[in-house]
């Protein structure tokens, strides 16, 4: 007869990563060297768009209904038996989040750890987007790295500028003092009428527009390292309603270039303040085309290299999330089972 203890025995260095934090459900299992065996993502985005944004309980109902499902893909697509798959362990986002989104699927991680009995992991949602931006550029082997690396992590909840000098130790340059650059473009097109989630609404509306149609503010631009959106929203909105005639491609074109001269120009004020080896983009906004484009030239300018996570690997997923947790599972250890959902989780900050 075998023991759960058999589990670690025949453990492959393979961790179990878990994220419902918010409107993607999803699950992957990443190798010791940093190789995505395989990563499933499940959107929510139809349940939502006819609420124009994500609805909290409609995301957690979700989650229960789809992990089960997104589980099973994800073991059975790294070659795992579902019920004994001899896991390093497994690990799930603990916060920021929706609390309960969060939940689903720190309980299920929690629940599957004892289980098999294998350690449990909570990892930040944001550390995740992190080393999203290492995953598929050091392979685990990250020596070849320039440290400190800048990253402009920008998504839907978060706009941060984090100097990186290792795995584990970030330091935070500058973060926005209202909205956040994902949340700018949710807001501006559902304003516009282009729907949600409105980064690839607004990409999308651009390419058919004129970036210099409007001359919107690019507040905070002078100095300093953090950022502010909500009145480039607001001048966006009193545009549109002193310019009727005004197309919807040519402010979207016109928004979009404010965000991107915003975050290019800290990006590059970061890199100069901590005299950074290289550029990184992270979180959903890092999906965007143009700005990958100008921070892409940017780097090239400053003559440093930029790492760009690609477009799957810059919105919500699992895979993130494992990577992540192998670092802490072998350089702080496993999280108690009893961590909780921490809706305003912090990132973990160099003293
Ligand atoms: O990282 P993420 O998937 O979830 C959070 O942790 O928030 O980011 C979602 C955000 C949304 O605000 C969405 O509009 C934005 O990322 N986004 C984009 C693009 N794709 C997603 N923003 C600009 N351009 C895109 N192509
Ligand atoms: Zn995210």
């Amino acid at each position: 007869m075998t023991g759960p203890a058999d589990n670690r025995s025949g453990a492959t260095g393979l961790i179990l990563g878990i994220e419902t934090s918010c409107d993607e459900t999803a699950a992957a299992v990443v190798s010791a060297r940093g190789e995505i065996r395989s990563s499933v993502v499940s959107s929510q985005i139809d349940l939502h768009a006819a609420y124009g944004g994500v609805v909290p309980e409609i995301a957690g109902r979700a989650h229960l209904e789809m992990l089960p499902a997104v589980l099973a893909a994800a073991l059975e697509g790294a070659g795992l038996v579902p019920r004994r798959p001899g896991l390093d362990a497994v690990a799930a986002t603990s916060g920021p989040g929706l609390v309960g989104a969060l939940l689903i699927g720190l309980s299920e991680a929690k629940a599957l750890a004892l289980a098999w009995d294998v350690p449990f992991v909570a990892v930040n949602h944001l550390e995740g987007h992190l080393f999203a931006t290492l995953l598929e550029h050091a392979h685990g082997d990250r020596a070849g790295l320039d440290w400190p690396l800048v990253v402009a992590l920008v998504s839907g909840g978060h706009s941060l500028i984090v100097s990186m000098e290792g795995p584990g130790r970030y330091r935070l340059l500058g973060q926005t003092v209202d909205d956040a650059a994902g949340e700018a473009f949710d807001k501006v097109s559902r304003f516009l009428g282009l729907g949600y989630p409105g980064g690839p609404a607004i990409e999308k509306a651009a390419l058919a527009g004129d970036p210099t149609a409007f001359r919107f503010p690019r507040a905070m631009l002078a100095d300093g390292l953090d950022l502010s959106f909500s009145g480039l929203k607001t001048a966006v909105v009193r545009a549109v309603q002193s310019h009727p005639e005004a197309t919807n491609e040519d402010v979207a074109a016109s928004f979009q270039q404010a965000v991107i001269d915003v975050l290019v120009t800290k990006a590059v004020r970061g890199v100069e303040a901590v005299g950074a080896g290289g550029l990184c983009l992270a979180g959903g906004v890092a999906a965007n085309g143009p700005l990958r484009a100008a921070l892409q030239s940017a780097g090239d300018e400053l003559g440093i290299p930029v790492y760009l996570p690609s477009r799957a690997m810059c919105t919500d997923n699992a895979a993130m999330i494992a990577a992540a947790a192998r670092w802490q599972l072998d350089n702080l250890g496993p999280s108690p089972l009893a961590t909780p959902a921490d809706p305003n989780l912090r990132l973990r900050l160099l003293a």
